[in-house]
C-alpha cells in the first residue's frame, strides 16, 4: 500500500524500512506530525501511519477522506488522539498496535521508581563535576513501601510482575480485576489505595473517565509525600494542580514520562529555544521531579514489534478490506 508515515524519526525509518522488505509497501516519511499544517502531505495516499502526538482529529479526518485515505494506523497502543466517531463517519478504518511490549513501559516505569527512589541521576551529575559527596543522595528501599498499581491491563500487569521480586507490598486497582495480577497484588477499592499507597503508577488509558484522574479534588486523599508515576497519557494528570500539590509537599517525587501539553514540545530539540510553557518549566524546576518524553516504548525490542504489526496492519487490510487490531468507538 502506499502509506504516508508522520512523525517519523530515524529510529522509525530504520525499524520500518528494514521490515518492510517482507510486505513490500510503498512507504513515504514525513518528519513532522499530521497537524493543519501538514495534512495535505497525505494527499493521495490510502493509508496514513501516525504516532502518539499527531492531531488526527476530525478536521485532519475530513481532510484526509475527501483525498482518498481508508486506512489510519498508529504506531502505539493508545489512541486518544483519534476520532474514532469521524473516521466511522467517513468509512476510514482505524488500527493500532495493541501489545508490542508491555514489558519496554514496565521496565521504564521501574526505571524511574529506582532513579528518583535512589537520586541517581543526581549522582551522576555529581560524579561528573569530580563531586563525590553523598549526603543528600539518600534514599529508600522498596521493600519498605507500598506500590499501588492504577490498571492492571497488559502494562500494570507486567509492573505488578516486575515489582514483585523487590518485596513490596502491591495493591490494585481497575474496575475488572485480574486473576494473573491476584498472584502478587491485592485488589483494594479506590479509597484504600489512595490512603496506602506510598508510591503510586498509572496504568490506564486516557478516557473520559480517567481524565485529569488526579485533581484538586483527589490529590488530597493521597498519603503525604506520595511518589507519583506515569507513563501513560499527560492528561491524568490536572498539571497545575501537581505543581500546586509539590510545592506544599503532599506530593513528595514525580515521575512523568508523559505530559498534558506535550505534543507542542516532546520528541524535537528545543534547546536552544525560550521555554513557552510555563507548567512544564516550573516542573523541570523541582530536586523532586524526573520528566523524560515519552519514551517508556523505546526499546530494539518493541521498535521491531511495533514495525512488524504495523506494517502487518497494513497488508492485512489492503488484502482484506479489514484488520484484527481496528477499534472503534
Ligand atoms: P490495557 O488496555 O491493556 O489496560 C488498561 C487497563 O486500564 C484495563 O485493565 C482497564 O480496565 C483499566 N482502566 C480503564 N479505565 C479505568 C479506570 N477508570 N479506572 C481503573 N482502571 C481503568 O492498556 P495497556 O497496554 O496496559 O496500556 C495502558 C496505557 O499505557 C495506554 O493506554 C497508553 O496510554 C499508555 N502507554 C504509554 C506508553 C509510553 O511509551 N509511555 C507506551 C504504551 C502505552
Amino acid at each position: 500500500m502506499k502509506i504516508a508515515v508522520f512523525s517519523s524519526k530515524s529510529y522509525d525509518r530504520h525499524s520500518l524500512e528494514r521490515y518492510n522488505a517482507s510486505f513490500g509497501h510503498e512507504l513515504t516519511f514525513f518528519e513532522p506530525r499530521l497537524s493543519l499544517e501538514t495534512v495535505a502531505l497525505a494527499r493521495g495516499f490510502p493509508g496514513v501511519c501516525i504516532f502518539v502526538n499527531d492531531a488526527c482529529n476530525a478536521t485532519m479526518i475530513d481532510d484526509l477522506a475527501q483525498h482518498g485515505t481508508s486506512f489510519i494506523a498508529t504506531r502505539s497502543a493508545g489512541y486518544n488522539q483519534i476520532d474514532l466517531a469521524a473516521a466511522a463517519r467517513h468509512g476510514v478504518t482505524v488500527a493500532r498496535v495493541p501489545a508490542y511490549s508491555p514489558n519496554a513501559v514496565s521496565e521504564f516505569t521501574l526505571a524511574l521508581i529506582l532513579t528518583l527512589g535512589r537520586k541517581t541521576h543526581k549522582a551522576y551529575n555529581r560524579s561528573r563535576e569530580f563531586n563525590f559527596e553523598i549526603a543528600g543522595l539518600e534514599g529508600f528501599e522498596l521493600r519498605d513501601k507500598t506500590v499501588g498499581v492504577f490498571g492492571t491491563g497488559k502494562i500494570g500487569r507486567m509492573v505488578i510482575k516486575n515489582l514483585s521480586g523487590f518485596g513490596c507490598r502491591i495493591l490494585a486497582y481497575d474496575q475488572y480485576p485480574n486473576e494473573e495480577a491476584k498472584k502478587y497484588a491485592t485488589y483494594v477499592d479506590g479509597p484504600t489505595f489512595a490512603r496506602e499507597a506510598d508510591i503510586i503508577t498509572l496504568h490506564c488509558p486516557l478516557t473520559p473517565d480517567t481524565h485529569h484522574i488526579l485533581n484538586e479534588q483527589t490529590l488530597p486523599y493521597l498519603k503525604d509525600g506520595v511518589f507519583i508515576v506515569n507513563t501513560s497519557r499527560g492528561a491524568l494528570l490536572e498539571t497545575d494542580k501537581v505543581i500546586k500539590f509539590l510545592k506544599t509537599g503532599k506530593i513528595g517525587l514525580l515521575a512523568i514520562d508523559v505530559y498534558e501539553e506535550e505534543a507542542d514540545y516532546f520528541y524535537q530539540d528545543l534547546s536552544d529555544k525560550i521555554p513557552t510553557d510555563d507548567e512544564l518549566a516550573r516542573l523541570l524546576t523541582f530536586p523532586n521531579v524526573l520528566v523524560t518524553s515519552h519514551m517508556a516504548f523505546l526499546t530494539d525490542h518493541a521498535l521491531r514489534n511495533i514495525a512488524e504489526t504495523t506494517l502487518g496492519n497494513f497488508a492485512e487490510f489492503e488484502r482484506t478490506g479489514q484488520c484484527a487490531n481496528a477499534i472503534s468507538e
